[in-house]
């Protein structure tokens, strides 16, 4: 595993200066206040067991909290409740069937607005839909749609009657689609026509259909009709196995009662990149990981009653999962949902639609915040954001400049800024400021979370004083954390919990200044951030070597003004292939096609041989040293000097 930390973060933290104390009205109102940490050091898990008692709707009250066999917990084991329930029926049931659940906005203009109420209808008939295809307690459901409303109407079926859902982003190919569903055993796909993105309609269901032909577990498909009319084509459904979601949904029963669920039963896999090819299929469980989707969006957003709240992130991501469907819909909160992206039809769009539905709280990923600064002030200008009280920060470390002018010129130097730190394995945010409480500092995501215990150790798993660097590590278990890796408890132990004995280790590098702020420095394994996605180096490296004209290939990820990380991919063509720039080309669509557009590499550079030690292993240090152009560190161990300088003699027609 490589370890060394990124220079230019370190930098970054050093040049950090200007702190920001809360205003005193944001004290005033907020929803957690400074005791909430007190309480919580106090006694953690007795913590958790307030909170769980009194956010959460049970069926069975839970006697035990937490049973610890490091690394396997059980958080509220004895207790059953039903997820959908307390994110749609119990809002009901206090009378708040009228409220928004989501103000929905299509790329096209299209919109709907959908109640609590009317939610629950939808959530009824589609859980019917899936009895009705022989969807059971146990059995695993993918999803692969587009950003509609029935998405979350999708999750929280599936969790109605206790089936596990494993969406799928939509922007994955069908080999990545086919690899889910085979490691899941899913027996049902939920998936769509297409969808609206950047002005045209995308197809989808070809690709579910190249994927469920490699599938053998899927005996059925609902197909949700998302094409318009006048967008021309045709959705071809095969006789049997595809239902049209528009036919066969609104037929069903309206009356599906939610099923009392064990606190641990699975909720859902999430299949994330680590540092080997195959992706891990994280799994999250029900109880303990709804109250850490509810626990969160409610401390660290302060959501009110009467907010407008808006995270413009996938719903194929944990983001998405997390808030847009459970933590939002527990707490009964009024979101926007927007199908496209930013720029469609202009830049203007995310704060058009801002000033429209008057939202309050803007939840995004810094990769977008960077969009928007090099597009220009200008756009957001145009529009009264005024109603915009809370920002927040997700999926890679933001750069001080960029939360500098997030904060002044979308939050109208006014808002607080909330940078969170988590993972798809911690299920919630885990390191974040609490807006009524932390005076903030650019470019630091501050301190752990209350009932979250967070540290930086050494290589050796000695916790480092203040103001030093190191590993991050969770140092005790939390209720929303991953239980598993599905059919694989070795890996689970070996990625997480081996590294630093007792702990569970982040794969990210930290620093804390001499305040205690936590500052994230970003990946120290094998897996790169591009625009705050997840990619595994030697997931690209497989998919390249995959072609039959490619040798060897190693791929580090370079620092990217834009996106974070952008991948640079060396490649060692096989004898007689010319090293051509089509070639190069094609090469990229060859890893777009195995893993999807956001892994199509940046840059590509053909190289006769790559820096190895003497017992073979790739030197990606070295690599990346060659990719930032930075001085080369230590070349000792190096079997061949000379290999170096070939590369970097090469390195200026990389870049597509
Ligand atoms: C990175 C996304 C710095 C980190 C929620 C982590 C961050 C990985 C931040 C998880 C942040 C996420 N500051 N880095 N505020 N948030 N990361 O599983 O490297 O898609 O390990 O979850 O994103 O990515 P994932």
């Amino acid at each position: 595993m490589a370890e060394e930390q990124r220079g230019d973060a370190i930098e970054t933290f050093q040049a950090a200066g200007e702190t920001f104390p809360p205003d005193a009205a944001t004290v005033a109102a907020a929803n957690a206040q400074a005791e909430i940490y007190a309480r919580a050091a106090a006694d953690p898990v007795a913590f958790w067991a307030a909170e769980a008692r009194e956010r959460l709707t049970w069926r069975k009250p839970f006697t035990k909290t937490l049973e610890w066999e490091l690394p396997f917990a059980r958080w509220f084991d004895d207790g059953e409740l039903n997820v959908a329930e307390n994110c749609v029926d119990r809002h009901v049931a206090a009378g708040r069937g009228e409220k928004v659940a989501f103000h929905w906005i299509g790329e096209p203009g299209d919109r709907r607005t959908i109640t609590y109420a009317e939610l629950l209808v939808e959530v009824q008939r589609t859980a019917n839909a899936l009895k009705g295809l022989g969807v059971t307690r146990g059995d695993r459901v993918a999803i692969y749609m587009p950003m509609v409303p029935e998405v979350a109407i999708a999750m929280l079926a599936c969790a109605r009657i206790g089936a596990a859902h494993s969406v799928v982003f939509s922007g994955f190919p069908a080999s990545a689609l086919a690899d889910r569903i085979n490691d899941a055993e899913a027996k049902v796909l939920i998936t769509a026509d297409g969808g609206y993105r950047k002005g045209s309609f995308f197809e989808l269901k070809p690709i579910a259909d190249e994927a469920m032909k490699s599938s053998p577990s899927i005996t059925g498909s609902i197909v949700y009709r998302r094409r318009q009319p006048g967008t021309p084509g045709e959705t071809a459904m095969q006789q049997g196995r595809d239902h049209w979601w528009q036919d066969l949904v609104p037929q069903q029963s309206t009356d599906c009662p939610a099923e009392a669920m064990p606190a641990e039963q699975l909720l859902f896999l999430l299949y994330t990149s680590g540092t080997t090819a195959k992706p891990k299929g994280i799994m999250h469980t029900s109880a303990g990981y709804l109250l850490g989707a509810a626990l969160t969006h409610h401390a660290v957003f302060d959501i009110k009653p009467d907010d407008v709240y808006w995270c413009a992130a996938d719903v194929g991501w944990i983001t998405g999962h997390t808030y847009i469907v459970y933590g939002p819909l527990a707490n009964g909160a009024t979101q926007v949902m927007y199908e496209g992206t930013p720029d469609t039809p202009s830049w203007d769009r995310w704060w058009s639609i801002i000033e429209e539905l008057k939202v309050n709280i803007l939840y995004c990923a810094p990769t977008a915040i960077r969009a928007f600064m090099r597009q220009g002030e200008e756009h957001p200008r145009k529009h009264d954001l005024s109603s915009l009280r809370l920002l927040g920060s997700v999926g890679e470390p933001i750069n001080p400049e960029a939360w500098l002018w997030y904060r002044s010129v979308i939050g109208g130097g006014r808002t607080p800024i909330v940078d969170t730190w988590w993972q798809t394995e911690t299920g919630s945010i885990a390191i974040s400021p609490l807006p009524g409480v932390t005076t903030t500092k650019p470019g630091s995501a501050t301190f752990a979370m209350p009932g979250i215990a967070a540290d930086v150790v050494d290589a050796s798993g000695k916790s480092v004083p203040l103001g030093g660097g190191g590993f991050l590590t969770l140092t005790q278990p939390w209720p929303s954390m991953l239980r598993g890796i599905w059919g694989d408890p070795a890996r689970f132990k070996e990625t997480y919990w081996s590294r630093f004995p007792g702990s569970y280790f982040a794969g990210d590098g930290a620093r804390r200044d001499e305040e205690g702020y936590f500052w994230l420095l970003g990946r120290v394994d094998d897996v790169m951030n591009v625009s705050a996605h997840r990619i595994s180096t030697i997931e690209v490296e497989s998919a390249l070597v995959d072609h039959h004209n490619v040798a060897e290939a190693a791929v580090v990820g370079k620092n990217d003004p834009l996106t974070g990380q952008a991948i640079f991919a060396f490649v060692i063509l096989k004898k007689g292939v010319e090293a051509t720039d089509e070639f190069a080309h094609e090469l990229r669509g060859h890893v777009a096609k195995q893993i999807g557009a956001i892994a199509r590499p940046k840059f590509l550079l053909f190289v006769p041989d790559l820096p190895k030690t003497r017992s073979g292993k790739i030197m990606r240090r070295l690599l990346r040293d060659i990719a930032e152009g930075r001085a080369l560190g230590d070349v000792t161990t190096l079997a061949d000097g000379g290999v170096v300088d070939t590369i970097r003699s090469n390195t200026g027609a990389a870049e597509e």
